[in-house]
Protein backbone atom coordinates (compact mmCIF):
# COMPACT_ATOMS: atom_id res chain seq x y z
CA UNK A 1 0.00 0.00 0.00
CA UNK A 2 1.13 3.38 -0.70
CA UNK A 3 1.90 5.72 1.95
CA UNK A 4 2.08 9.12 1.66
CA UNK A 5 5.23 10.43 1.84
CA UNK A 6 7.14 14.03 2.09
CA UNK A 7 7.57 14.78 -2.09
CA UNK A 8 4.24 13.02 -2.95
CA UNK A 9 1.68 14.44 -4.54
CA UNK A 10 -1.43 14.01 -2.21
CA UNK A 11 -4.70 15.41 -2.93
CA UNK A 12 -6.97 16.70 -0.29
CA UNK A 13 -10.45 16.50 -1.28
CA UNK A 14 -13.29 17.96 -0.02
CA UNK A 15 -15.79 17.87 -2.62
CA UNK A 16 -15.60 18.16 -6.74
CA UNK A 17 -15.04 22.09 -6.43
CA UNK A 18 -13.00 21.80 -3.52
CA UNK A 19 -9.92 19.87 -3.96
CA UNK A 20 -6.20 20.71 -3.25
CA UNK A 21 -3.07 19.00 -4.91
CA UNK A 22 -0.17 19.64 -3.00
CA UNK A 23 2.82 18.19 -1.43
CA UNK A 24 3.50 18.22 2.30
CA UNK A 25 7.52 19.15 1.92
CA UNK A 26 6.30 22.43 -0.45
CA UNK A 27 3.24 22.83 1.69
CA UNK A 28 3.69 21.90 5.11
CA UNK A 29 0.68 24.62 6.32
CA UNK A 30 -2.58 23.78 4.07
CA UNK A 31 -4.55 27.07 4.23
CA UNK A 32 -8.07 26.89 3.11
CA UNK A 33 -11.38 28.37 3.72
CA UNK A 34 -12.19 25.22 5.65
CA UNK A 35 -9.22 26.24 7.82
CA UNK A 36 -5.50 24.57 8.47
CA UNK A 37 -4.58 21.34 7.72
CA UNK A 38 -0.97 20.38 9.01
CA UNK A 39 0.26 18.54 6.03
CA UNK A 40 3.72 17.01 7.39
CA UNK A 41 1.33 15.41 10.33
CA UNK A 42 0.04 13.17 7.28
CA UNK A 43 3.32 12.06 6.30
CA UNK A 44 3.92 8.07 6.77
CA UNK A 45 0.16 7.39 7.08
CA UNK A 46 -1.94 5.57 4.64
CA UNK A 47 -3.87 7.61 1.21
CA UNK A 48 -7.34 7.47 2.02
CA UNK A 49 -7.18 8.78 5.58
CA UNK A 50 -10.07 11.43 7.20
CA UNK A 51 -8.45 14.06 9.00
CA UNK A 52 -9.77 17.29 10.39
CA UNK A 53 -8.80 21.22 10.10
CA UNK A 54 -8.14 23.77 12.48
CA UNK A 55 -12.07 24.74 11.80
CA UNK A 56 -13.17 21.04 12.71
CA UNK A 57 -13.89 20.26 9.06
CA UNK A 58 -13.49 16.84 7.14
CA UNK A 59 -11.25 16.65 4.35
CA UNK A 60 -10.06 13.30 2.51
CA UNK A 61 -6.43 12.82 1.36
CA UNK A 62 -6.38 11.17 -1.47
CA UNK A 63 -3.46 9.74 -3.84
CA UNK A 64 -4.04 11.79 -7.16
CA UNK A 65 -4.89 9.98 -10.07
CA UNK A 66 -3.61 10.85 -13.82
CA UNK A 67 -6.72 12.91 -14.20
CA UNK A 68 -5.95 14.77 -10.89
CA UNK A 69 -2.86 15.22 -11.86
CA UNK A 70 -3.75 16.51 -15.54
CA UNK A 71 -6.65 19.26 -14.17
CA UNK A 72 -4.06 20.90 -11.67
CA UNK A 73 -0.88 21.15 -14.59
CA UNK A 74 -0.03 24.80 -15.42
CA UNK A 75 -1.85 26.27 -18.70
CA UNK A 76 -0.27 28.61 -20.94
CA UNK A 77 -3.02 27.69 -23.66
CA UNK A 78 -5.96 25.58 -23.95
CA UNK A 79 -5.73 21.87 -23.06
CA UNK A 80 -8.11 19.03 -24.35
CA UNK A 81 -9.75 18.05 -21.03
CA UNK A 82 -9.92 14.42 -19.74
CA UNK A 83 -13.38 13.23 -21.34
CA UNK A 84 -12.18 13.99 -24.52
CA UNK A 85 -8.67 12.57 -23.87
CA UNK A 86 -10.18 9.11 -22.48
CA UNK A 87 -11.99 8.49 -25.96
CA UNK A 88 -8.82 9.65 -27.93
CA UNK A 89 -6.97 7.17 -25.97
CA UNK A 90 -8.96 4.28 -26.74
CA UNK A 91 -9.81 5.04 -30.09
CA UNK A 92 -6.21 5.20 -31.15
CA UNK A 93 -5.62 1.77 -29.13
CA UNK A 94 -2.42 4.02 -26.85
CA UNK A 95 -0.85 1.07 -24.63
CA UNK A 96 2.19 0.38 -22.89
CA UNK A 97 4.72 0.49 -25.39
CA UNK A 98 3.18 2.61 -28.33
CA UNK A 99 5.39 5.10 -30.28
CA UNK A 100 2.90 8.17 -30.44
CA UNK A 101 3.96 11.70 -32.32
CA UNK A 102 1.84 14.74 -31.22
CA UNK A 103 1.79 18.32 -31.96
CA UNK A 104 1.45 20.61 -30.36
CA UNK A 105 2.69 20.26 -27.19
CA UNK A 106 0.97 23.20 -25.74
CA UNK A 107 0.89 22.75 -21.91
CA UNK A 108 1.62 19.33 -21.98
CA UNK A 109 -1.86 17.65 -20.53
CA UNK A 110 -2.19 15.67 -24.19
CA UNK A 111 1.46 14.85 -23.29
CA UNK A 112 0.63 13.80 -19.57
CA UNK A 113 -1.75 10.81 -20.46
CA UNK A 114 0.09 9.54 -22.96
CA UNK A 115 3.31 9.73 -21.52
CA UNK A 116 1.10 7.95 -18.67
CA UNK A 117 0.16 5.18 -20.80
CA UNK A 118 3.22 4.19 -22.85
CA UNK A 119 5.09 3.65 -19.84
CA UNK A 120 7.62 2.17 -19.13
CA UNK A 121 8.82 1.00 -22.95
CA UNK A 122 6.50 3.66 -24.90
CA UNK A 123 7.31 7.54 -25.82
CA UNK A 124 5.52 10.22 -26.76
CA UNK A 125 7.39 12.74 -29.86
CA UNK A 126 5.54 16.35 -28.99
CA UNK A 127 6.54 18.90 -31.15
CA UNK A 128 5.51 22.75 -31.10
CA UNK A 129 6.23 25.64 -32.92
CA UNK A 130 6.59 28.25 -29.37
CA UNK A 131 9.72 26.99 -27.32
CA UNK A 132 7.94 29.70 -24.73
CA UNK A 133 4.94 26.94 -23.88
CA UNK A 134 7.12 23.98 -24.88
CA UNK A 135 9.21 25.25 -21.59
CA UNK A 136 5.90 24.94 -19.62
CA UNK A 137 4.78 21.48 -20.50
CA UNK A 138 8.35 20.09 -19.82
CA UNK A 139 8.05 21.32 -16.48
CA UNK A 140 5.07 20.23 -15.85
CA UNK A 141 5.59 16.66 -17.44
CA UNK A 142 8.54 16.69 -15.04
CA UNK A 143 6.55 17.90 -12.15
CA UNK A 144 4.60 14.57 -12.73
CA UNK A 145 7.15 12.14 -13.03
CA UNK A 146 6.97 11.29 -16.65
CA UNK A 147 10.33 13.01 -18.31
CA UNK A 148 11.46 9.52 -19.23
CA UNK A 149 8.34 9.15 -21.62
CA UNK A 150 8.00 12.16 -23.67
CA UNK A 151 10.95 13.25 -26.06
CA UNK A 152 10.37 17.29 -26.91
CA UNK A 153 10.96 18.89 -30.20
CA UNK A 154 10.92 22.59 -31.35
CA UNK A 155 9.36 22.57 -35.01
CA UNK A 156 6.95 23.57 -37.54
CA UNK A 157 4.82 20.63 -38.01
CA UNK A 158 3.69 21.57 -41.20
CA UNK A 159 7.22 20.78 -42.17
CA UNK A 160 7.02 17.13 -41.09
CA UNK A 161 8.22 15.46 -38.57
CA UNK A 162 11.40 13.11 -38.27
CA UNK A 163 10.08 10.10 -36.57
CA UNK A 164 8.59 6.96 -38.68
CA UNK A 165 6.37 4.23 -38.45
CA UNK A 166 4.56 5.87 -35.30
CA UNK A 167 1.68 4.01 -33.74
CA UNK A 168 -0.74 6.89 -33.59
CA UNK A 169 -0.79 9.97 -33.87
CA UNK A 170 -2.05 13.48 -32.67
CA UNK A 171 -3.29 16.81 -33.83
CA UNK A 172 -4.16 19.84 -32.16
CA UNK A 173 -2.85 23.01 -33.37
CA UNK A 174 -4.58 25.87 -35.17
CA UNK A 175 -4.92 24.53 -39.09
CA UNK A 176 -4.97 21.08 -38.73
CA UNK A 177 -5.60 20.21 -42.32
CA UNK A 178 -1.91 22.10 -42.63
CA UNK A 179 -0.81 19.38 -41.25
CA UNK A 180 -2.19 16.09 -42.30
CA UNK A 181 0.35 15.28 -44.90
CA UNK A 182 3.31 15.29 -42.66
CA UNK A 183 0.58 13.34 -39.63
CA UNK A 184 0.64 10.42 -43.03
CA UNK A 185 4.06 10.23 -43.43
CA UNK A 186 4.86 9.85 -39.65
CA UNK A 187 2.26 7.23 -38.86
CA UNK A 188 2.81 3.36 -39.68
CA UNK A 189 0.28 2.12 -42.22
CA UNK A 190 -3.29 1.65 -40.76
CA UNK A 191 -1.81 3.90 -37.76
CA UNK A 192 -4.58 5.92 -36.20
CA UNK A 193 -4.63 9.70 -35.85
CA UNK A 194 -7.00 12.19 -34.11
CA UNK A 195 -7.31 15.55 -34.14
CA UNK A 196 -9.26 18.29 -32.05
CA UNK A 197 -11.16 21.47 -33.73
CA UNK A 198 -13.07 24.06 -31.94
CA UNK A 199 -15.17 24.91 -34.49
CA UNK A 200 -17.42 22.98 -37.27
CA UNK A 201 -15.37 24.61 -39.90
CA UNK A 202 -12.44 24.12 -38.86
CA UNK A 203 -13.86 20.03 -38.64
CA UNK A 204 -15.22 20.22 -42.41
CA UNK A 205 -12.00 21.55 -43.30
CA UNK A 206 -10.12 18.78 -41.68
CA UNK A 207 -11.88 16.53 -42.69
CA UNK A 208 -11.71 16.83 -46.18
CA UNK A 209 -7.79 16.90 -46.45
CA UNK A 210 -7.38 13.66 -44.65
CA UNK A 211 -9.65 12.03 -47.26
CA UNK A 212 -7.77 13.89 -49.71
CA UNK A 213 -4.35 12.23 -48.21
CA UNK A 214 -6.34 9.09 -48.49
CA UNK A 215 -7.41 8.15 -44.49
CA UNK A 216 -10.02 6.07 -43.81
CA UNK A 217 -12.29 5.64 -41.25
CA UNK A 218 -12.86 9.29 -40.80
CA UNK A 219 -15.35 10.31 -38.68
CA UNK A 220 -15.67 13.71 -36.45
CA UNK A 221 -17.73 13.94 -32.97
CA UNK A 222 -18.25 15.80 -29.63
CA UNK A 223 -18.15 14.51 -26.18
CA UNK A 224 -21.24 16.02 -23.63
CA UNK A 225 -20.66 15.22 -20.25
CA UNK A 226 -23.24 16.27 -17.72
CA UNK A 227 -22.78 14.71 -13.73
CA UNK A 228 -25.87 13.79 -12.27
CA UNK A 229 -26.08 14.82 -8.72
CA UNK A 230 -27.68 11.48 -7.25
CA UNK A 231 -28.90 11.97 -3.86
CA UNK A 232 -31.51 9.00 -2.62
CA UNK A 233 -35.42 10.68 -3.86
CA UNK A 234 -33.75 13.53 -5.26
CA UNK A 235 -31.60 12.61 -8.22
CA UNK A 236 -31.23 15.00 -11.45
CA UNK A 237 -28.86 16.27 -13.71
CA UNK A 238 -26.10 19.14 -12.52
CA UNK A 239 -27.55 22.26 -13.68
CA UNK A 240 -24.14 23.41 -14.93
CA UNK A 241 -22.50 21.95 -17.36
CA UNK A 242 -19.58 22.58 -19.78
CA UNK A 243 -21.15 23.39 -23.32
CA UNK A 244 -18.77 22.83 -25.78
CA UNK A 245 -14.59 21.64 -25.12
CA UNK A 246 -13.78 20.61 -29.41
CA UNK A 247 -14.98 18.03 -31.87
CA UNK A 248 -12.71 15.06 -32.36
CA UNK A 249 -11.94 14.06 -35.58
CA UNK A 250 -10.39 10.66 -36.37
CA UNK A 251 -8.40 8.18 -39.49
CA UNK A 252 -6.54 5.52 -40.23
CA UNK A 253 -4.05 6.00 -42.93
CA UNK A 254 -4.07 3.83 -46.12
CA UNK A 255 -1.33 3.00 -48.28
CA UNK A 256 -1.32 4.27 -52.01
CA UNK A 257 -2.99 1.82 -54.35
CA UNK A 258 -0.65 -0.47 -55.92
CA UNK A 259 0.21 0.31 -59.57
CA UNK A 260 -1.69 -2.05 -61.89
CA UNK A 261 1.43 -4.69 -62.99
C1 LIG B 1 -4.10 24.28 -27.99
S1 LIG B 1 -2.38 24.07 -27.80
C2 LIG B 1 -2.21 22.33 -27.58
C3 LIG B 1 -2.66 21.91 -26.19
C4 LIG B 1 -2.33 20.48 -25.83
N1 LIG B 1 -3.04 19.54 -26.67
C5 LIG B 1 -2.65 20.20 -24.37
O1 LIG B 1 -3.54 19.36 -24.09
O2 LIG B 1 -2.01 20.81 -23.49
C6 LIG B 1 -1.82 24.29 -29.47
C7 LIG B 1 -0.30 24.36 -29.58
O3 LIG B 1 0.03 24.15 -30.96
C8 LIG B 1 1.20 24.90 -31.23
N2 LIG B 1 1.29 25.03 -32.70
C9 LIG B 1 0.47 25.77 -33.52
N3 LIG B 1 0.84 25.61 -34.81
C10 LIG B 1 1.90 24.75 -34.81
C11 LIG B 1 2.71 24.18 -35.84
N4 LIG B 1 2.50 24.48 -37.13
N5 LIG B 1 3.69 23.32 -35.49
C12 LIG B 1 3.91 23.01 -34.19
N6 LIG B 1 3.17 23.53 -33.17
C13 LIG B 1 2.18 24.37 -33.47
C14 LIG B 1 1.00 26.19 -30.47
O4 LIG B 1 2.22 26.85 -30.24
C15 LIG B 1 0.33 25.69 -29.19
O5 LIG B 1 1.27 25.48 -28.17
Amino acid sequence: MNKIAEDSYVLVYRDRRRRWLVKPKDTPKLHTHLGILDMTALVGQDFGVNVTTTMGDELTVLEPTIEDLVMKLSRKTQVIYPKDLGLMAVKLGVRSGSRIIETGTGSGATTALMAYLVQPTGMVYTYDINPEFQEVAKKNIERVGLSKYVTFKIGDSRLGFEEKDMDAGILDVGDPWEVVHSMKEALKPSGPMAAVTPTTNQAEKLVAKMKEEGFVAVESLEILLRHLEARVGMTRPSNIMVGHTAYLNFGRKTLPPAAPS
